[in-house]
């Protein structure tokens, strides 16, 4: 037996929900960069979900079910104004908030499909509420509840500042949200598998999920971009900056990918957002120190940028904390944990692998007065 390190180019599962085939992504078959440019969230959220695109009344319902959805039990915001937020990173908070919010759920250890079905729904909705109410009591303020009339993308935003966003912003918001929800069998995909394929619940799998999105080498890289840009505060700096990192052995945040070669089909959507909210907002600088390093690094390692370099200016530039680039990502990648977590239970079967053992060869037992 010998062990594949970070289990590379290892087929673990089948699935029907989102596939890269040379350097494409489709979603249910449905190209990427067709579902940017004209879906909305809610109709890849159902897409993911029933693997088909929703007619215009399926979507409307699925509309209303996730802003009903949306309020998190009193119980919850208590339990976030009881600590210190300000030295609380959010996906810690998120990661306890969405195990907690299972305690509130009748339906928690019901491992059924309709069960499950309602379960998706009230996770999907409760995660963007929690992640603004998050922000707003660290910042000393009320949470705001959603509004009936408004879609995804502009409830978050609203919970977020408490007020309705521009037409721009929320478009953007849309756009990343659909980028977001579903990548195959990434990092956090396969740990809700893992995890529920032992026949745990929606809640465990999920909350799973949410502590591998963290690190900073799948879903926190996004925030660490912006630290990374900040650091570098002007555009002469960045090559220097650059050169310096690869020179210590540091990885760039937000560049390579363990599939894409060419290049991360995500990435030219949100480079043209960045390009535009940046401008729009007079901060130009950000985009344009983004593109000095990811030509460099192109050019220099043949490694190319990723879903999470030109998000982290798109955040930014509209005004969001750095901190909360990573929750963003998980309010939308829920959907998609929620649609291989379905998908698993619908086939399962106990993910238990094996690993190729290198440790000492059998050794008798010493008593512990013998041991030197
Ligand atoms: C995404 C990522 C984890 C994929 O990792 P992987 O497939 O295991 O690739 P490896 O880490 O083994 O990298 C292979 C080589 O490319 C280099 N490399 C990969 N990503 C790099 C980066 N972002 N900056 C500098 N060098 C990088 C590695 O140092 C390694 O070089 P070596 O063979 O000379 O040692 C990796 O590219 C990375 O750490 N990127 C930065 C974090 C990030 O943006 N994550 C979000 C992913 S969507």
């Amino acid at each position: 037996m010998t062990a594949t390190k970070g289990l590379e180019g290892v087929i673990a599962t089948q699935s029907s929900i989102s596939s890269i085939i040379d350097d494409q992504l489709t979603y249910v078959g449905y190209r990427i960069d067709d579902l940017a440019e004209n879906s909305s969230f809610e109709e890849v959220i159902y897409l993911l979900w029933n693997l088909k695109l929703p007619t215009e009344s399926q979507l409307n319902e699925l509309k209303e079910d996730l802003v009903k959805n949306m309020d998190v039990p009193e119980g919850v915001i208590d339990h976030l104004r009881s600590y210190d937020l300000s030295s609380v990173h959010p996906m810690a908070a998120l990661r306890s908030v969405v195990s907690i919010l299972g305690l509130y759920d009748e339906e928690a250890d019901v491992v059924e499909k309709d069960a499950n079905m309602r379960k998706a729904i009230r996770l999907q909705a409760k995660m963007s509420t929690v992640v603004a109410a998050f922000a707003r009591i660290r910042q000393g303020k009320d949470p705001v509840k959603p509004k009936k009339d408004l879609g995804f993308a502009a409830n978050f935003l609203y919970m977020l500042n408490g007020e309705e966003a521009e037409d721009i912003e929320i478009e953007a918001m849309n756009k990343a949200l659909v980028l977001h929800a579903d990548h195959e069998l990434n990092a956090s995909t396969f740990t809700a598998r893992v995890c529920v394929a032992t026949l745990s619940d929606m809640y465990s799998g999920v909350t799973a999920a949410i502590g591998a999105l963290k690190g900073p080498l799948h879903g926190g890289a996004n925030e660490r971009v912006m630290k990374m840009l900040t650091e570098i505060g002007e555009e002469d700096n960045a090559i220097p900056y650059i050169k310096d990192a690869l020179a210590k052995k540091e990885k760039i945040m937000g560049m390579g990918h363990r599939v894409y070669r060419k290049g991360d089909p995500r990435a030219k959507h949100l480079k043209k957002m960045s390009k535009e909210l940046t401008k729009l907002t007079g901060q130009e600088k950000w985009y344009n120190m983004s593109v000095k390093i990811e030509d460099y690094i192109k050019k220099d390692k043949g490694l190319p940028a990723n879903v999470d370099f030109y998000s982290a200016s798109v955040y930014h530039s509209m005004g969001i904390e750095h901190d909360l680039f990573t929750p963003i990502f998980a309010v939308s990648r829920v959907s998609g944990w929620i649609a291989h977590i379905l998908e698993q239970y619908d086939n399962n079967r106990l993910i238990r692998p094996r690993a190729e053992y290198i440790g000492p060869n059998t050794q008798e037992y010493v008593s512990i007065e013998n041991r030197k």
